[in-house]
């Protein structure tokens, strides 16, 4: 099946608007202590590159690449952890940051495996949240947008590796 554009179901300005209201709340809950961004690439590095600029803070960040969904629309449901921290998480308060929890799948294994480092605090940001997906038991701490079962695109979530670069999120159709 070949999927289309839609309709914009986030505007530019909602989700500017949200990063900073994230971004805030973060500032709030951290303050000065030192935080680690672990970012999950590649969906989250649009939501990632504006997040940190709205917590006007020094931050570390290190990236990590998770993919389950290949060139799929549904899950493979196995998570391949293509690239791995760099940086020391030991005693650090660690947030992952990404852009959607669909059957939570990625997530659950992520943080499983950066329990393992023994981080100080792990919290889980989510730009997008689609808890009907949910196939294991998985809560975010920051979540932007809830929104329904719905096939989106945009802000860094691709369909076959494209439309990461439109600046809002649209919904997709059947050809
Ligand atoms: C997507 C999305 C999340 C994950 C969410 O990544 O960016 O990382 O799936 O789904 P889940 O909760 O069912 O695990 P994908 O595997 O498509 O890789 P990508 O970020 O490189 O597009
Ligand atoms: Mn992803
Ligand atoms: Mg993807």
């Amino acid at each position: 099946m070949a999927y289309t554009l839609d309709s914009v179901l986030i505007t530019e300005e909602e989700l500017q608007q949200k990063v900073k209201e994230i971004g805030l709340q973060m500032r709030e809950d951290f303050q000065d202590e030192s935080i680690v961004l672990i970012v999950v690439l590649k969906g989250a590095f649009v939501f990632a590159a504006d997040l940190i600029r709205e917590l006007k803070r020094k931050v570390t960040v290190d990236f990590v690449v998770a993919s389950s969904y290949g060139n799929q629309t549904e899950t493979t449901g196995k998570v391949r952890l293509l690239k791995d921290i760099d940086i020391n998480i030991t005693d650090k308060h660690v947030v992952i940051v990404e852009d959607i929890i669909d059957s939570g799948l990625t997530l659950s294994f992520l943080r499983e495996h950066f329990k393992l480092h023994q981080p100080k605090s792990m919290k889980i940001c989510t730009l997008l949240d689609k808890p009907e997906r949910r196939k294991v038991d998985l809560k975010a701490d920051y979540v932007g947008f809830v929104i329904p079962d719905q096939f989106i695109v945009g802000y860094g979530i691709d369909y076959a590796e494209s439309y990461r670069n439109l600046p809002y999120i649209s919904t997709m159709k059947e050809e």
